[in-house]
């Protein structure tokens, strides 16, 4: 059976999002219709704008998610949002990306949704109303948190092995990590910087971090180098 866009499907409208000046995604099916529960018969008489990879197309939403849950990779994300982060879009999309298991929200329930893309509707995210409610979820389950904010006493993320099953905790712009969260964290990770600034925006370090779990675990490059406690984590210069 076919699963290759129509043709003649070039893109006609601008729908996704992504780029209001960019057309994305397929026209309509051409020809006869290929058979399967996964196919959504709207998309396929209409044609399928969404921001999903070549082999999704068509498929309905709920057949993309079950797809995805059989090999969603064993790491949650969490962020922690008192503020209406602007960031949390950006980590979603990422998060879906990088197949994680799921997506908790700290705190208010409200998020900026515009960064995500719409990825949100392929991922498992959750709300627990503050700290205290994630810590039960994850000690329900047995899930070890790791939180990431270059605090004093952090550990450098690029030598620290990451378990496989875990959740990474992120803090929000300006405070960072809560007071909470770093007592339950069985390490604080940070990741080197090496300019002026204070810090990287929490989109980027999250990304940074759901990268370094796939090296670990998906591309078997554990890291085991010396996990130094600083001050204010330094690192070498390279020459
Ligand atoms: C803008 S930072 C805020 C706080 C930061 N501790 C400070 O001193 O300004 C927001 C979040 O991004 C993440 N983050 C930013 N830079 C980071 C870094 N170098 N290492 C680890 N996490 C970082 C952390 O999760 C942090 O809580």
């Amino acid at each position: 059976m076919n699963e290759r866009p129509a043709p003649g499907s070039e893109p006609t409208s601008a729908a996704n999002g992504e780029d209001e000046a960019r057309e994305v995604g397929v026209g309509p099916w051409v020809g006869p219709w290929p058979e399967g529960d996964h196919y959504d018969p709207e998309l396929l008489a209409q044609g399928d704008r969404r921001n999903v990879l070549d082999r999704y197309r068509y498929w309905r939403r709920e057949a993309i998610v079950a797809d995805l849950d059989n090999v969603r990779h064993p790491f949650h994300i969490a962020v922690e949002n008192w503020s209406h982060d602007f960031n949390i879009g950006s980590v979603v999309r990422t998060a879906n990306a990088f197949n994680c298991a799921g997506v908790h929200i700290v705190g208010r329930r409200r998020w900026n949704k515009r960064g995500a893309m719409v990825t949100d509707r392929y991922q498992h995210v959750h709300h627990h109303p503050d700290t205290s409610a994630l810590l039960e979820w994850a000690h329900e389950r047995g899930i070890p948190l790791v939180g990431v904010d270059n605090l004093p006493g952090a550990v450098p993320l690029e030598s620290h092995p990451l378990p496989r099953s875990v959740v990474l905790v992120f803090g929000q712009e300006g405070p960072g990590l809560s007071e909470e969260a770093r007592r339950d964290c069985e390490a604080v990770l940070s990741i080197a910087q090496f300019g002026s600034t204070r810090s990287i925006n929490a989109g980027a370090a999250a990304a940074i971090a759901m990268h370094a779990w796939v090296r670990a675990h998906v591309f078997d490059q554990p890291v085991d180098g010396p996990t130094l406690r600083t001050e204010h984590t330094e690192y070498p210069t390279l020459s």
